[in-house]
C-alpha cells in the first residue's frame, strides 16, 4: 500500500515473537513450490495466502515469508508496497474500493465516494469502528461502461448512485459472487454460509445498480 514509513531505530517486531505463520499457512505456501521454477516466483501466491489467513501482511509475516522463499525481506516488502491489494495493517472484514478514474468521476463517482465516507464515518484507508468495513479509492476498476463503480470484497457494484449507498452497505452479501472456489486461498464463501442459494449469499445486487457474476465475466 504505497509507501511504508519505518522507524529504523525500532525493531519492526519483537525478535523473540513466536512465528505468526501457522504450519497450515506454510504448507499452503509450500504447495506452490512445485508449480513454479523458483521459490521467489511463489511470492505473490504466498502473499495472497497470508493475507487471506491473517487479514493483512505484517512486517513479521513478510520476514517469515522471506525465510520460506529464501529471499530477502526487503524483496517481500517491495512487492507488498507495490500492490495496493496488500495491507500492512489490519483491515475491516470487507474492503470497499471506490473507483477514482475518469469515467466514474465524470458520472458522479466523487459523490458516491463522499456518500460512503459520510455513511461509514471513515477516511481513505480507514476502518469503521466496528471493524466491518475498510475504505480506499483505486484507479480504474475495469467497469467504465457501467460507471460509477464500487468494488466490495469480490463483488463489483455498477452504476451506483449516492442514494444507493446506505442500502448497499446494509446488505450482508454485498461482497460475494457466485464462483468456483479453491480451498487453497480460504475463499470467503468457504468460511461463510450462503443466504440465498448462491455461494456468495447476498441479495441486493438485483435491487441496487447492476452487479457482475461469474457468468457475466465469462461472457465479457
Ligand atoms: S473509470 Fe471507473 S471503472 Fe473505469
Amino acid at each position: 500500500m504505497a509507501w511504508i514509513p519505518l522507524d529504523r531505530n525500532k525493531p519492526a517486531f519483537p525478535k523473540d515473537a513466536p512465528p505468526i505463520l501457522t504450519e497450515a499457512v506454510r504448507e499452503k505456501i509450500r504447495f506452490f513450490f512445485s508449480r513454479y521454477a523458483t521459490r521467489r516466483a511463489v511470492l505473490l501466491p504466498a502473499l495472497h495466502v497470508v493475507q487471506d489467513a491473517l487479514g493483512h501482511v505484517s512486517m513479521q509475516a513478510m520476514t517469515e515469508i522471506a525465510e520460506l522463499l529464501e529471499i530477502h525481506p526487503s524483496e517481500v516488502m517491495d512487492t507488498v508496497s507495490f500492490y495496493t491489494h496488500f495491507w500492512t495493517h489490519p483491515k475491516g472484514k470487507k474492503v470497499i474500493v471506490a473507483c477514482r478514474s475518469i469515467s466514474c468521476e465524470a458520472l458522479g463517482g466523487q459523490k458516491v465516494i463522499d456518500a460512503v465516507k459520510q455513511h461509514l464515518h471513515v477516511r481513505e484507508h480507514g476502518t469503521t469502528a466496528d471493524g466491518t468495513y475498510s475504505f480506499m479509492t483505486e484507479e480504474c476498476l475495469a467497469g467504465c461502461d457501467h460507471a460509477p463503480c464500487l468494488l466490495i470484497g469480490e463483488r463489483m457494484h455498477k452504476q451506483v448512485k449516492p442514494e444507493d449507498v446506505p442500502k448497499l452497505l446494509a446488505d450482508a452479501g454485498n461482497d460475494r459472487i457466485a464462483a468456483p472456489r479453491s480451498d487453497l486461498f480460504d475463499a470467503p464463501a468457504a468460511k461463510g454460509g450462503a443466504s440465498n442459494g448462491r455461494p456468495g449469499g447476498g441479495s441486493s445486487a438485483e435491487t441496487v445498480g447492476a452487479t457482475s457474476d461469474i457468468r457475466e465475466m465469462r461472457e465479457a
